[in-house]
């Protein structure tokens, strides 16, 4: 592993950053020195040995071929926002309309509750981490993984047919340091916007809503239809006995149906 080079710099967010050649997980970078990193700080990665995803999976990090980036979260009101990771998305999505020119109806959306998709294919993985400082409180870190570029020829079987990446999507090059420059200052407003109006964008930026989907609850797949997203983040589901239910992210996953 190298030594991080820690740059200061002046915007709100990503103020203080540290860029690394290989690490293991850059989440892992932040949660092992959360306790003397300040709120906003961002660790970035050529490439990480152990990219770590949601439910225990790995998450494909070869070098320089996508952003691997978190951020350390320890503002109170942040880290207790029930919107954080429909915000986290939401900032992603953005991030990459101002890279590359996609809009909210032509490309990028959010499988719920932070799956980055573009059509059926999945261009961004989130990984919100909460855990208990030295010092009692909570702090989050968010791990954002945007594929800039896909290697078909390497990476793992289960992901070549349901991957995508930017250079996929636009047939363009785009440059690590600006996406990652622009997705920090999505982030910092972001996190900021009231809860009505982080539900209106989620809405619209929603690829499930009105669809057919899986639910995938202790290893059992449930056929639904995917209603709405209501004020707190939840996703509101039909089945098909016509019963409906609110799901909250921790408790299922979901798959889109084909
Ligand atoms: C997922 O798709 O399940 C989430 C993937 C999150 C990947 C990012 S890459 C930067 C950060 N470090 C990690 O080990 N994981 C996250």
């Amino acid at each position: 592993m190298q030594v991080a080079k820690i740059f200061r710099k002046e915007s709100a967010f990503g103020k203080y950053m540290a860029y690394l050649c290989e690490i293991d997980s850059t989440n892992n970078y932040i949660k092992s020195r959360n306790s003397f990193l300040p709120h906003g700080f961002c660790a970035v990665a050529q490439s990480q040995l152990s990219g770590r995803g949601r439910q225990g999976k790995s998450f494909y990090s070869p070098k320089g071929k996508g952003l691997y980036a978190s951020v350390l979260l320890k503002e109170e009101s942040v880290v207790n926002d029930g919107l954080l990771t429909a915000k986290i998305s939401l900032a992603v999505c953005r991030a990459i309309d101002r890279l590359t020119g996609t809009n909210n109806t032509n490309g990028v959306k959010i499988k719920w509750v932070n799956d980055i998709y573009f059509g059926s294919k999945k261009l961004c993985g989130i990984l919100c981490e909460r855990a208990k400082g030295k010092d009692g409180k909570d702090f989050v870190v968010v791990g954002i993984g945007i594929n800039l570029e896909f290697d078909a020829t390497c990476a793992p079987r289960d992901i070549l047919n349901t991957a995508t990446s930017l250079f996929d999507v636009t047939k363009n090059r785009y440059d690590m340091e600006t996406l990652l420059k622009i997705l920090l200052e999505e982030i910092s407003d972001i996190l900021y916007f009231d809860a009505k109006k982080t539900i209106e964008l989620y809405r619209k930026r929603s690829c499930i809503i009105g669809h057919e989907i899986n639910v995938i609850r202790n290893n059992k797949n449930i056929r639904a239809a995917a209603l709405d997203i209501l004020p707190k983040g939840e996703l509101l589901v039909r089945y098909e006995d016509g019963t409906c239910e609110k799901l909250s992210s921790g408790e299922i996953s979901i798959r889109l149906s084909k």
